[in-house]
């Protein structure tokens, strides 16, 4: 007997939509980096958390030192790299080299030479304290084993009264909700700003608060690292 159009269609949706689903349960149980043979995925267009948008909150000037963990493919370093000029830099921090190699071969074209890379994790960061005027990181968040740890430390090299932003989207299979996002920066000691986008595709600024709104009982880190 033979199989109707429809039932085969059918069946075909159905082990995609599986398949999908399997894949994003098993991504959001195993925090996994994005391998370099999956760029694919994050090679689509971000209609949501553009640079625009980015622009909007980081709002890089020329001369400062930024801190971008995760670059992946650097869809926002070039970008970002350019707008802080030659006086400026842009440390880009991956835990896989493959990833930085790709960015910097990318950063030749840039006229400033102020793209710096390093290789590590965000858990603990090779930066000395207070040293960045801001950072930022998309779609990274979720990747991260100890995104508490990476929050501390992010809160640690950033200069009071600098700004971190966080970007996700829901196309992303280790999308982190804002409501997370924004108690995992609270408890680090970062004040909330402002939101771009809705749930499904936004980017969150945060402040580490300057030194006179902490008071006398300002200490370097505001939570100890355990
Ligand atoms: C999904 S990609 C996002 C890349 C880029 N931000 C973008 O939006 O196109 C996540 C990136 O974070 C990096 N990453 C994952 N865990 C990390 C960690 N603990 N420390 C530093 N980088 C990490 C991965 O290697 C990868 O380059």
């Amino acid at each position: 007997m033979k199989a109707r159009p429809w039932t085969v269609a059918g069946a075909t949706a159905a082990i995609a939509i599986g398949a999908a689903i399997g894949g994003t349960v098993w991504r959001r149980r195993h925090r996994d980096p994005l391998s370099y043979t999956e760029r694919f995925r994050i090679q689509i267009p971000r209609p949501l958390i553009t640079r625009g948008h980015l622009f909007e909150l980081l709002d890089p000037r020329p001369g400062e030192r930024i801190l971008e963990v995760g670059p992946g493919f650097g869809y926002y370093s070039l970008a970002v790299a350019d707008r802080l000029g030659p006086k400026g830099k842009l440390d880009i921090l991956d835990i896989q080299p493959r990833m930085l190699r790709h960015t910097l071969h990318a950063a030749r074209r840039l006229p400033a030479r102020n793209l710096v890379a390093a290789c590590g994790r965000v858990e603990a960061l090779p930066y000395r304290d207070e040293v960045f005027d801001g950072a930022f990181l998309v779609t990274v968040l979720g990747e991260v084993n100890d995104p508490a740890a990476a929050m501390r430390e992010l809160y640690r090299v950033i200069r009071p009264g600098g700004r971190l932003v966080v970007g996700e989207t829901l196309a992303d299979p280790d999308w982190v909700s804002p409501q997370s996002l924004h108690r995992l920066a609270a408890a680090a000691g970062f004040r909330f700003e402002s939101r771009t986008g809705p749930q499904l595709g936004y980017f969150s600024k945060f402040i580490r608060p300057p030194r006179e709104e902490l008071g006398p009982h300002y200490v370097k880190s505001a939570v100890k690292t355990p």
